[in-house]
């Protein structure tokens, strides 16, 4: 029969240092990481967390060593133009997420004297850092006493005190809980634990239960259905339907246009497209490509059209020259999909 525990303070300082005993055998080396208390630089953890939201550590590996090499330093990312800064985010998605970046390397550079702020007053002063990133920002630069809580340490807080409700329903238990198991003293290394706790042990699937530094505690170990654990409610993903146009004039250029400041995806530039078909004379190809953004679903079916000048503005370039315009995924895929079943 299970012991029901009481999770007190004591029990919580027990809970943190199985797990940063075990992080130290097992937490992952990853290349924005420094362990041990060491001084990381900051700005290495503010690209990397801007990257991290939204996006895998597998994929943002890659993407992670080409931006420092070409923006080593906050000032060179402050001085390079945002459209630099939108090609080697290319394929992140979620550009707004560069933006930011690129504003708060201005904002640091020029408000702060090229200093990084270490309070929770001041970091708020910078762009696109919301209540998540402050925390982890806080943490892994400077060790503050701050508590991260993504999607992983979600998860574990709910199965370790074995929390069925829907989440959104229980946000400020599991924050009262999370809190509770900070480690304020080693708080940078703890945060890096419990992400990988999350990441290799309790993952949303198949979780590997008899690996996990905390397994003695969890009220939820062996439990079936481990998976419905955190339980999200669904929200239907709207669905939207709309037309893209791939323009050709006679020299066989196409014509792009950049989308304008405000809004999804702004800043990147795309082929014309439109929830409604604009067109009559333009070719379906009879070819569709979708893609999912945070909230909604959109499917573009592609025509292709033949015309010297297009509406609005925006520009006709050579097709070799497509690759030096920072582009959305969807319309990447557009193309792509386009040019592998080229049609006459
Ligand atoms: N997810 C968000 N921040 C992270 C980090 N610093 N390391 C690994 N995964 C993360």
């Amino acid at each position: 029969m299970r012991t029901i525990f009481r999770y007190n303070r004591f029990m919580s300082n027990n809970l943190s240092k199985l797990l940063l005993n075990w992080y130290e055998k097992n937490g992952r080396d990853l290349p924005w990481r420094v362990r041990g208390g060491a001084h990381p630089d900051p700005y290495v953890v503010l690209v990397s967390e801007l990257m991290l939201q939204q996006t895998t550590v597998k994929t943002v590996i890659p993407y992670f060593h080409r931006f420092m090499k070409r923006f080593p330093t906050i000032q060179s990312l402050a001085e390079a133009p945002l459209e630099e800064v939108y090609l080697y985010w290319q394929g992140l998605g979620y550009y707004t997420r560069a933006r930011s970046l690129h504003t708060t390397a201005g904002i640091i550079t020029d408000q702060f004297g090229g200093r990084f702020p270490k309070t929770r007053k001041e970091v708020l002063k910078l762009k696109g850092i919301g209540n998540y990133t402050v925390a982890s920002f806080l943490a892994l630069a400077f060790n503050r006493p701050e508590t991260v809580i993504d999607g992983n340490v979600t998860r574990i807080i709910c199965r370790l005190y074995n929390l069925t409700d829907p989440i959104n329903e229980i946000t400020d238990l599991i924050h009262q809980k999370a809190e509770a198991l900070t480690d304020r003293k080693h708080s940078a290394d703890y945060a890096s634990a419990i992400m990988d706790l999350g990441a290799v042990i309790c993952t949303p699937k198949k979780p590997r239960c008899l690996l996990c530094p905390w397994q003695d505690f969890c009220l939820s170990k062996g439990r079936e259905n481990l998976e419905n654990i955190p339980f999200r409610k669904k929200t239907n993903k709207k669905e939207k339907n709309g037309f893209v146009y791939l323009v050709f004039n006679d020299k066989n250029e196409i014509f792009i246009r950049k989308r304008t400041e405000k809004g999804l995806l702004s800043g990147l530039y795309e082929f014309p497209w439109s929830e409604e078909k604009l067109f009559a004379e333009a070719t379906n190809t009879g070819l569709e490509v979708s893609h999912i953004f945070t909230h909604i679903k959109l499917s573009l079916h592609i025509c292709k059209l033949s015309v010297n000048t297009f509406p609005g503005s925006g520009k006709f370039i050579p097709i070799q020259e497509l690759s030096s315009y920072p582009f959305s995924t969807l319309m990447k895929k557009v193309y792509q999909k386009f040019s592998a079943n080229l049609v006459p």
